[in-house]
């Protein structure tokens, strides 16, 4: 077993530095596509053998140091009691607006409502057994708040930041409702073998730093401090946070995932030696020649000047149109450049 990524988590010396990539499991792949042709997304993340199979994908076809499990970060709020569609982007039929919608919600019986999930995790470990540790995932509260409140994608986030200012009692039991939803899910991942966890946080950095603060950052603390996680490292990664990384350090986690908008050994200063990082080339430069893709790959690991604890990978998800030949490249330039 290629223990790289495990280690880097935790801060220990790599002989190369550990890689994989946000959303590595996906429409770039025509191995995935071939898969999905079939059926829809949502039957692909219920069906724990083929959401094996696509999870396994990336890591035989580009050589990552993790896999991570393929479901979306939508699928136990669906048992909550909110019809789930994606045309592609996940679409709610009945946005949560009022404290009696907040009411309706339930808390899932995990091994009852999303059994697939845990299935698939049950499968992917005896699969991944000689390979790489397989990584559980969740959204943040915020970011699920955001998806239950609008519906859908958003511009301008109106809804859930009326919300957030306007019917403050309202906001405060859909977030903690989530939160212990969230709790239950993640641990629930944990014991069917999940090896670390990320928290997707994608929408923490439409906030001031203030107001991530008071409305964001108590609900991940609770989240991150009531997880089963003794041996479990947790990467938590709120995209646009990079002028505010001492506040979201304050959640705890054990890496902190950045998007490219900050200078990776800058961020690093901010956080302190106790902290890993995990970034953060900006997905795009997968559209690039060879010799900038290595070019990028090189700045960052100047950036992070040799210290312990760092795991490459890109700011955000890798797009639908990247060539997998050019991911693949970045990965191979990873190891090159970082071997010891
Ligand atoms: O990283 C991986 O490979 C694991 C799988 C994964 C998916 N979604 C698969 C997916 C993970 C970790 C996610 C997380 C997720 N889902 C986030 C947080 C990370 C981020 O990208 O910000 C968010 C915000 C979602 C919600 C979501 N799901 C959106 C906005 C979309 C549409 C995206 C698009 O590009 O159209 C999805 C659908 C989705 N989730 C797809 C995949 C592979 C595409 C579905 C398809 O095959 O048609």
């Amino acid at each position: 077993m290629n223990t790289r990524f495990l280690d880097a988590c935790w801060g220990k010396p790599v002989d190369r530095t550990p890689v994989w990539l946000m959303r590595q499991a996906g429409r770039y792949l025509p191995e995935y596509m071939r898969v999905r042709s079939n059926c829809t997304f949502l039957d692909l993340c219920k069906s724990p053998e083929l959401a094996a199979e696509v999870t396994i994908q990336p890591v035989d076809i580009l050589g990552v140091d993790a896999a991570i499990l393929f479901s979306d970060i939508l699928t136990p709020v669906e048992p909550m009691g909110m019809k789930l569609d994606f045309v592609p982007g996940p679409v709610f039929e009945n946005p949560v607006r009022t404290m009696a919608d907040v009411e309706k919600l339930r808390i899932p019986e995990m091994e009852e409502d999303v059994p697939y999930v845990l299935e698939a995790i049950k499968i992917l470990r005896r699969e991944l057994a000689t390979k790489v540790p397989l990584i559980g995932f969740g959204g943040a509260p915020f970011t699920l708040a955001c998806y239950m409140v609008e519906g859908k994608g958003s511009k301008d986030f109106a809804q859930i930041k009326r919300m957030m200012y306007a019917a403050q009692d309202v906001y405060a039991a859909l977030m903690d409702k989530i939160t212990a939803m969230d709790t239950e899910y993640l641990n629930a991942q944990i014991r069917a073998g999940a090896q670390a966890i990320q928290i997707f946080d994608t929408w923490g950095g439409i906030l001031s730093p203030a107001d991530y603060e008071k409305y964001v950052l108590p609900y991940t603390t609770k989240l991150i401090n009531s997880l089963n996680k003794a041996e479990i490292p947790v990467i938590h990664f709120v995209k646009g946070a990079g002028t505010m990384l001492d506040i979201v350090k304050k959640a705890g986690g054990d890496v902190m995932g950045l998007d490219w908008h900050v200078n990776l050994g800058k961020a690093r200063d901010v956080l302190g030696p106790g902290m890993a990082v995990q970034g953060n080339l900006d997905p795009t430069v997968l559209y690039a020649p060879k010799e900038i893709i290595e070019q990028e790959v090189k700045r960052i690991l100047d950036e992070n000047a040799g210290r312990p604890g760092h795991i490459f990978n890109l700011g955000h998800g890798i797009l639908p149109t990247v060539p997998p030949e050019n991911a693949r490249f970045m990965v191979e330039a990873v190891h090159q450049l970082s071997q010891k």
